[in-house]
């Protein structure tokens, strides 16, 4: 944990054309900077770096942010670790915060488990080419096995003696708490008492975080196949290991997956070292398990591009069918390559050259339409019915993909394959899609009626619960609400984010007519404060409460910052000025005019100065958070083009945002609260409708919500009106 006041001295030293320029060249071009994308490979450059905004974009793969965003995608590092390399740059000296006794206590837990992995990791290494044991029995079965020693070194490959406690000795004697030992599953207790270590007498393949941090290890046996012993032992579960999670090789490959846009995946250890050592590194495994979501995750935070390898062995392959659809729904775009017969991605890496490799898996890859037909096809294609339940798979499997434009490439793909027509398939999506959220609506409602009928049965126990009926899908016509929403809150959210800490007060007018100093941030809250609203998409509202909350906390101080900064500028200016004047040697009257030009000239300057500092502030801060949505919602607000409408454009002069702010915040926020309006009212329509399709339907309760419903279109004209006369305004 670095403490706050450190993290602000860095954000505020960082700045991002020094950060990007150690990556890439930069070219002024304008007001901003352009380069080649380090995120992609491209000739033409299309990254452009922005000192004002402190942020870099990437117009082509959209990549980029701020200095800290930037690096921890680029070097796919942590927040912490990215904010560590900022302030080695600008050398500013990191205090860590004081932590308080239970994260403390928490943390030190932790750091004792990495602390003796640690030692475990270069014990193991020590012992692999430094013992004789060691160089006689692991490195030897290393070398019979084609790992050379570079690989070795970036694996942190290892050896266990087989001595039965050799581990446990030397590290207790080092000192470490035998406790850490047992937690960490290096070592284990029998029955009797009797302390072993866990990978005696096998070779060591160190498993790290996507950081490097080393949380586990797998252990082989040297020996062919022993009856009754794994050929592989891993740590078990700990507090720093969850084995669902962790991806072999990631923390190796993670740069390359970043700069291919694409991720390889395997399935043991050997493979993916061998892929690397043959010179093909964007290779990772799911070590033997079947795939789960976490482990797709941490991929998709690099690319979504995925290939996965399989050796020809039809069982295996078969069983892997599910974990293709379990990357479909995590929306990743998903290539299969099949391995001659009798290779696995090890043996073929050992056998053939890095660009024999890369070329047979180019040539190879399939779409996994393709795959599946192929597989589940064969030996079935005379067999309608079970052709009938292949096509019903894939269709099932297509039906997971969430983006609609990538399904539907899928579909076209799918219908020339098996040879159907496109608008069968389509249908049959849709119902599966509808099932599916159906089903998931019939989860929810039902957890909504446990809940409620819990309340219920807490306050009048016995009764029985009346005869409701069924919810009529009312979760779906919701969600549209919320989306639509969702928009206007963006909007809104939008100027919070770009503007929050600039003043448009002196467009503002109190009741008596006095110009009102008031943040873009405190308006917009106090505004949807005064109709009793608030932002409900959760993503926003956290985001909006995160910049008032900096606002109330962080600007003023960093306000006063920036002026003492400003002042000196002012200062220098002013005396450099000065003195020009003075060695200019013109006359006294001379003299005075151009002080005067001077000191309006620095006023200027000033009030410029500080203009850019309120603009920037919330934007800066939110695009170096350590929250990755945040983080990411605020580059991609900031970076958002304003949209003129028509109406603006005709106007001669166009008049730029910062210049209309005022009525673009103030029309924002009634637009918002008009789409609240709307929403308020489908609800009241929903109602209606549920009421009047009751058999004994009240005639008062429906004529009360019509009631409601004239209200509200009422206040929708006055808005009307407002938006319409707003519509135009220029500035006076
Ligand atoms: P493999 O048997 O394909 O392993 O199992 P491999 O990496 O190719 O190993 P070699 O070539 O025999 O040395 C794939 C992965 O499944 C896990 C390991 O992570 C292994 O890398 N596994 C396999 C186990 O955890 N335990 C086992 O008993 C076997
Ligand atoms: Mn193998």
């Amino acid at each position: 944990m670095i403490d706050r006041e450190t993290v602000q001295r860095i954000l505020d030293a960082a700045d991002i054309v020094e950060v990007v320029s150690d990556y890439v060249t930069l070219k002024r071009s304008g007001a901003s900077y352009i380069g080649l994308c380090p995120f992609h490979n491209e000739r033409t450059p299309s990254f452009s770096v922005s000192r004002a905004k402190g942020l870099c974009k990437c117009f082509s793969c959209g990549k980029g942010g701020s200095p800290v965003n930037f690096l921890m995608e680029l070097e796919q590092i942590s927040y912490t670790e990215a904010l560590k390399r900022l302030a080695k740059k600008y050398n500013i000296e990191v205090k860590e915060r004081e932590l308080t006794d239970a994260e403390r206590q928490q943390a030190s837990e932790r750091e004792s488990l990495f602390a003796v992995n640690d030692f475990a990791l270069n014990y193991f290494e020590h012992n692999l080419t430094d013992t004789d044991d060691g160089r006689d029995i692991g490195l030897t079965y290393f070398r019979e096995r084609g790992i050379n020693d570079w690989a070795i070194k970036r694996f942190r490959l290892g050896y266990s003696l087989p001595k039965g406690d050799a581990l446990y000795r030397t590290a207790t004697a080092k000192g470490f708490n035998e406790k850490y030992l047992f937690d960490t599953g290096l070592c284990a207790k029998t029955e009797e008492g009797r302390v072993y270590d866990r990978f005696r007498g096998r070779v060591i393949y160190p498993i790290f975080t996507t950081s490097g941090r080393v949380v586990a290890f797998g252990g082989r046996i040297l020996q062919a196949k022993k009856e009754g012993v794994g050929k592989y032992v891993n740590s078990p579960e700990s507090a720093i290991y969850h084995k669902s999670v962790e991806v072999y090789g990631l923390y190796q490959a993670r740069q390359a997956i970043a700069k291919k846009d694409r991720c390889i995946m395997v399935e043991g250890y050997m493979d993916v070292i061998s892929m690397h050592q043959s010179g093909i590194e964007n290779v990772v495994a799911s070590s033997g398990t079947s795939l789960t979501e976490g482990q797709i995750h941490k991929i998709k935070l690099i690319t979504r591009n995925l290939t996965v390898i399989y050796d020809s062995d039809p069982a295996g392959i078969k069983a892997s069918l599910r974990g293709i659809n379990l990357l479909l729904a995590a929306g990743m775009n998903v290539k299969v390559v099949l391995l001659p017969e009798g290779d696995d991605p090890d043996s073929f890496a050992q056998h053939h050259s890095s660009t024999e490799v890369e070329e047979y898996i180019e040539r190879n890859s399939q779409d996994f339409i393709a795959f599946k037909t192929d597989i589940l096809l064969k030996g079935v294609v005379n067999d309608p019915i079970a052709r009938a339940g292949v096509i019903t798979d894939v269709i099932e499997s297509i039906a997971l993909i969430p983006d609609p434009i990538t399904r539907n490439v899928y579909i076209q793909e799918c219908a020339m394959r098996l040879g159907m027509s496109e608008k069968l398939i389509v249908q049959q999506c849709d119902k599966l899609i509808t099932a599916r959220r159906d089903k998931e609506a019939m989860k929810k409602a039902k957890e909504d009626a446990a809940r409620t009928l819990q309340g219920v049965d807490k306050q009048e126990t016995g009764t029985s619960t009346s005869t409701q009926a069924p919810p009529t899908k009312p979760e779906e016509t919701e969600q549209d609400d919320s989306l639509y929403l969702a928009k206007y809150e963006r909007a809104v959210l939008r100027y919070a984010l770009k503007y929050g800490a600039v003043e448009i007060g002196d467009e503002a007018y109190d009741q008596e007519g006095n110009a009102m100093s008031i943040t873009v941030i405190d308006y917009i809250l106090g505004d949807l404060e005064g109709d009793g609203l608030t932002i409900t998409t959760p993503l926003y509202a956290r985001a909006i409460n995160m910049a008032s909350q900096l606002l109330r906390d962080e600007w003023p101080s960093a306000r006063t910052r920036a002026d003492e900064r400003i002042d000196k500028e002012r200062q220098q200016m002013w005396e450099q000025g000065v003195a020009a004047i003075r060695d200019s040697g013109c006359s006294v009257a001379d003299i005075d005019r151009r002080e005067k030009e001077l000191r309006a000239r620095c006023d200027e300057m000033v009030r410029g100065a500080r203009a850019v500092v309120a603009q920037h502030f919330i934007e800066k801060q939110m695009a170096s958070c350590d929250d990755d949505e945040i983080r990411r919602l605020t580059t991609d607000l900031v970076s958002e083009r304003y949209q003129l409408s028509k109406i603006h454009t005709k106007h001669a002069h166009i008049e730029t945002e910062e210049e209309r702010l005022y009525s673009l915040v103030e029309r924002a926020v009634y637009e918002l609260k008009d789409a609240v309006l709307e929403c308020q009212q489908r609800s009241i329509r929903r109602k209606i409708k549920a009421v009047c399709s009751q058999p004994n339907c009240d005639p008062s309760q429906v004529l009360a919500l019509m009631q409601e419903n004239k209200r509200l279109t009422e206040i929708k004209a006055e808005f009307a009106k407002f938006l319409g006369e707003r519509i135009v305004a220029p500035r006076r």
